[in-house]
């Protein structure tokens, strides 16, 4: 039995019987939203693009979401299940705002959530300029009505000051949208983590609420997946995939920490499913500094 990830956190099989969250809340709508994201990216998905031709290819936000579901456990506080399942998934208030949100100022323009005192000082709009194009205004949202008033010119203090008000705007603006619109101006959790550090910005705060919720001692979510897997069957949770397609399913339960098995009848799906395991793993030692040379290279196709 694997006991490393429980060291101060759950016991191992605590939650042997414990309901997973999956049969009791799931936010459908909002895991769908990020879902179409990743789908609407085409060729910046993470596998290859004949993998994302692949029928049926599942998202690979959809297979976290489903894959840490089952793992998390339902208590008998809905809401609070919620909290944690949006909180690790990077969808709660919190989460959207760490993954570099782009507004532009019509989007803040039109807002309800900033007041028109704000927009007057920080926006110029055709309405308020009698729908000249003032040349006095930001480049950057040339293509929209609306425009930030330019700073330059300012002392770098003012003009500190000044952006960060407009961030707060911003921000006040962004989770006022439905989670669609919200999502669709912030980048996929996946191309902002760091999954390993413990110190990854886009998680900062969250482990300490998850331990103080769950009792979980995990400060990254690989960690986190194995700890509850411990906690629920006494080892790593596996995941296993016998119509593995493109094998998206798979790669992302490898990548959060579940140990994954996969086949396929179609040696070509076989084959883009290895390709996919084979690139991850040597995106993760080039990255820990190892240069492959070029056997390795050839084998792996990634370079
Ligand atoms: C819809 S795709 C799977 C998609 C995949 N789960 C994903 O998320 O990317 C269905 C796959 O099942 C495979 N398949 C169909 N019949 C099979 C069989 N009898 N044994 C193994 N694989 C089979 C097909 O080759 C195809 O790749």
């Amino acid at each position: 039995m694997d006991t490393a990830a429980t060291k101060g956190g759950l016991a191992p099989f605590s939650l042997k019987d414990a309901p997973a969250l999956i049969e009791r809340v799931f936010p459908a709508q909002k895991v769908g939203a990020e879902a179409q994201k990743e789908r609407k990216a085409v060729q910046s998905q993470t596998l290859t693009a004949l993998g994302s031709y692949w029928k049926g290819r599942k998202p690979l936000s959809l297979v976290r979401a489903c894959v840490l579901a089952s793992l998390l456990p339902a208590t008998d506080d809905p809401e609070a299940d919620l909290q944690t399942f949006e909180a690790l998934m990077r969808m709660d208030s919190a989460g959207v705002l760490r993954r570099s949100p782009v507004l532009s100022a019509q989007d803040v323009w039109d807002s309800a959530a900033v007041s028109a005192d704000e927009k007057l000082r920080h926006i110029e709009h055709p309405t308020t300029t009698g729908g000249r194009n003032d040349a006095s205004s930001d480049d950057a949202d040339a293509g929209g009505a609306a425009r930030w008033i330019r700073l330059s010119g300012l002392p770098t203090r003012e003009k500190k000051l000044i952006e960060k008000e407009r961030q707060e705007m911003s921000a006040r603006a962004l989770l006022a949208m439905p989670f669609a619109e919200q999502v669709a101006r912030c980048k996929r959790v996946e191309n902002v983590e760091d999954l390993g550090d413990p110190n990854d910005p886009l998680y900062a705060g969250v482990w300490i609420i998850i331990g103080a919720r769950l009792g979980t001692a995990s400060r990254n979510l690989p960690d986190l997946v194995r700890e509850l897997g411990i906690a629920r069957y006494g080892h790593n949770p596996t995941v296993g995939d016998p119509f593995c397609g493109g094998g998206s399913i798979p790669f992302e339960a490898a990548r959060i920490g579940c140990s994954a098995f996969a086949s396929d009848l179609s040696p070509v799906a076989a084959m883009l499913t290895w390709g996919g395991v084979q690139h991850r793993r040597c995106q993760r030692r080039t990255a820990r500094g190892y240069r492959p040379g070029a056997t390795a290279r050839r084998t792996c196709g990634c370079e």
